[in-house]
C-alpha cells in the first residue's frame, strides 16, 4: 500500500476510535487545529508522563514547573521572536496558495534523495548478496550525478537561509522549475518574511490595552523562572528545568494533520551549564534523547539525527531527532545549545542582573543553556504511525491492531463476560473495582466476543480478559494478548501482577 494510502487510514482512524477530532468539527474545522478524544487523551498522557518521568524523576538535578502562557510583551522582544521568528513565503499567483519557501526547496532536496535511493536499491536487487553498497554509491555515474546535483542544491539553500537572502531562496526556487502542486504552474510571487506568534489585547479599554503575545515556545517561561527556582530550589549547575504546556504558532503551512498545528503543545527542559562546557552536554543530551525514543521499541532504523544548516538566532549547535513518518523522515525533537542569548537577553531588557554565583569556582556568571523540546502532537503522531497495523489472518480475516507499547496505552485491560447473564457481568465488574486502582479498565458486554477483542485491537489494548461460568466456580479468567492473539486461563488473583509487569511506566524507564 502507497504510504500516502497508510497515512490516510492512520488518519481516520484517529478519528473514528476516538483518538484526534478536528477541532470545532461541527462547524467544518478550524485549520490545523485538533480536539484529542477519550482514548487520544489518555494516550497523549501517557507520553506526556513518560517524558516527565524520565526528567523529573530519574534527574535529582532537573525539577518541573508550569509558567503563565501569557507573559510580558518585553519577554518577546529580549529573546528575539518580534523581530526573528519568521517563515519565508511564498505565493503562486495562478492557485493563489501560500507556501514556505524553504519546505519548497527541502521537498526538492528530498525528491533528490529518492531518486538515489531508488537507484541504489535496483542494484541491491540486481546483485543480491553480492551487493556491496558503498562502493556502489560511490562509483555508479548516475548515483554520483543525483548526489553532486543535491550536494550543489544543498549547498546553495543552506547559504540562502544563513545570510537570510530572500531574493536568492526564490531564485532557487525558479532555478530548480519547482511548480505549485495545485495550479502546476512556476508563476511565483516575491518572498517575504511572516512573523508566525499571535497576538491579543489584555486590559478593558482599547486605548489602555496592552498587546500580548501566545507564546510560541515554552521555553521563555522557563529562562525567566531561572533564579526563582534556583535560588527557592537552592539548585547547583548543571541543573534543568523541565515544562510541559501549550504554545502558538500561525503556521502558514499547516499540512498533515496533527504534524503542523496553530495550537499544540511541547515538553521543552532547559539545562543549565557552565559556559565552555555547553557542547559536552549537548552530545550528552543528544544521546539520552535518542535513547528516550529507542526504547519505546519501534526500531532503531525509525530514528536519524539532522543537523541543522541554518543555526537559530540563539544557537551554537543544534539538531533533530526526525523519525519515519508516512511521509519521510521529519523533526520531531529539537537538541539545541542556546548559549547564555536567552538570559543575557533578560538582563539586559529587564536590568536585573540574573546571574549564578558558582561557590566552586568562586565567581559569577551568565550559565549556558543546552535545551530538549519536543512537541508532544508530533510525538503522538510518530506513535500512532508506528504503532498502526493490518493483519492478514489465518482464518482468512483481518484485523487492525495498535502495537502501542503498553505502558502508553489508553486502556490497559479490558474485561468482558462471556454473556450478559448468569452473573457473569457481576463478576467482570468485581474485578474491573478490583484492579481499576492500578490500571486503566474497560467494561464491554456488547456484540460477540470476537468483535470486541477486535474494538480493543484498535485501541491497543494489551490485555482481555474474558468472565465464563467456569469462572465463577474457579475464579479463573480467560487471558488474550494483543499482539500474539494467544490465550492462557490464569487466577483472577494473578491478574494484577501479570499485566502491571508489562504496563507500569517503570518497565519503559528502565530501558532508557
Ligand atoms: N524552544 C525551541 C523550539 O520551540 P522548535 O524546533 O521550533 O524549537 C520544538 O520546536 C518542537 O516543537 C519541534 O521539534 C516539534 O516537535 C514541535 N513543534 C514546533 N512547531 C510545531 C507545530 N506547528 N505543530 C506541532 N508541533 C510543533
Amino acid at each position: 500500500m502507497a504510504q500516502e494510502d497508510v497515512f490516510k487510514k492512520i488518519v481516520s482512524h484517529c478519528k473514528e476510535y476516538g483518538f484526534v477530532f478536528p477541532s470545532s468539527d461541527i462547524y467544518d474545522g478550524l485549520g490545523a487545529v485538533y480536539d484529542y478524544g477519550q482514548n487520544g487523551v489518555e494516550l497523549k498522557n501517557n507520553i506526556k508522563r513518560y517524558w516527565w518521568e524520565s526528567m523529573v524523576l530519574l534527574h535529582d538535578n532537573i525539577v518541573g514547573i508550569d509558567s503563565a502562557i501569557f507573559m510580558h510583551p518585553t519577554i518577546w522582544k529580549a529573546s528575539g521572536h518580534v523581530d526573528a521568528f519568521n517563515d519565508p513565503l511564498i505565493d503562486n499567483r495562478d492557485s493563489k496558495k501560500r507556501y514556505r519557501a524553504d519546505v519548497l526547496i527541502e521537498e526538492q532536496l528530498a525528491k533528490m534523495d529518492d531518486k538515489i535511493e531508488k537507484e541504489v536499491a535496483k542494484a541491491a536487487k540486481r546483485f543480491g548478496e553480492s551487493f556491496d553498497e558503498a562502493q556502489f554509491r560511490s562509483t555508479n555515474e548516475r548515483v554520483l550525478e543525483h548526489s553532486n546535483k543535491r550536494e550543489a542544491l544543498h549547498q546553495r539553500f543552506a547559504k540562502a537561509l544563513n545570510d537570510s537572502n530572500l531574493e536568492e531562496l526564490r531564485q532557487i526556487i525558479i532555478d530548480e522549475e519547482i511548480v505549485c502542486p495545485i495550479s502546476g504552474t512556476k508563476n511565483w510571487t516575491e518572498v517575504r518574511q511572516f512573523n508566525l506568534m499571535f497576538n491579543t489585547d489584555m486590559g478593558s479599554t482599547s486605548d489602555g490595552a496592552m498587546k500580548v503575545y501566545l507564546r510560541p515556545e515554552t521555553a521563555q517561561g522557563i529562562f525567566v523562572n531561572y533564579l526563582n527556582v534556583q535560588k527557592t530550589g537552592r539548585m547547583k549547575i548543571p541543573f534543568g528545568i523541565a515544562q510541559i504546556g501549550k504554545a502558538f504558532r500561525n503556521e502558514i503551512v499547516a499540512r498533515q494533520f496533527i504534524f503542523r498545528m496553530r495550537e499544540f503543545e511541547q515538553m521543552e527542559m532547559q539545562f543549565f551549564v557552565r559556559p565552555g562546557e555547553e557542547l559536552e552536554w549537548f552530545k550528552q543530551w543528544k544521546e539520552t534523547r535518542l535513547k528516550w525514543h529507542k526504547a519505546l521499541g519501534f526500531g532503531d532504523k525509525s530514528y536519524r539525527y539532522h543537523d541543522h544548516d541554518k543555526l537559530a538566532h540563539y544557537a551554537n549547535a543544534a539538531t533533530d531527532i526526525e523519525f519515519l513518518m508516512p511521509f519521510g523522515y521529519k523533526e520531531v525533537e529539537g537538541i539545541h545549545s542556546r548559549t547564555n542569548f536567552d538570559l543575557s537577553q533578560h538582563e539586559k531588557y529587564s536590568g536585573k542582573s540574573i546571574k549564578y554565583f558558582d561557590p566552586e569556582l568562586n565567581e559569577s556568571y551568565t550559565p549556558y543553556v543546552i535545551e530538549t523540546s519536543i512537541g508532544v502532537d508530533r510525538m503522538f503522531l510518530s506513535v500512532m504511525c508506528a504503532s498502526y497495523c493490518e493483519e492478514q489472518l489465518e482464518n482468512g480475516e483481518s484485523r487492525v491492531v495498535l502495537k502501542l507499547p503498553a505502558p502508553l496505552a489508553p486502556i490497559k485491560l479490558a474485561v468482558m463476560p462471556l454473556i450478559k447473564k448468569d452473573g457473569l457481568p457481576e463478576k467482570a465488574r468485581e474485578i474491573i473495582d478490583t484492579l481499576k486502582f492500578e490500571f486503566t479498565c474497560q467494561y464491554d458486554e456488547k456484540d460477540s466476543i470476537g468483535k470486541r477483542y477486535r474494538r480493543q485491537d484498535a485501541i491497543g489494548t494489551p490485555y482481555c480478559v474474558t468472565v465464563d461460568h467456569q469462572t465463577l466456580e474457579d475464579d479463573c479468567v480467560t487471558i488474550r494478548f494483543r499482539d500474539t492473539m494467544e490465550q492462557e486461563r490464569v487466577p483472577v488473583k494473578e491478574l494484577s501482577n501479570i499485566i502491571s509487569e508489562k504496563v507500569c511506566m517503570k518497565s519503559l524507564l528502565k530501558k532508557i
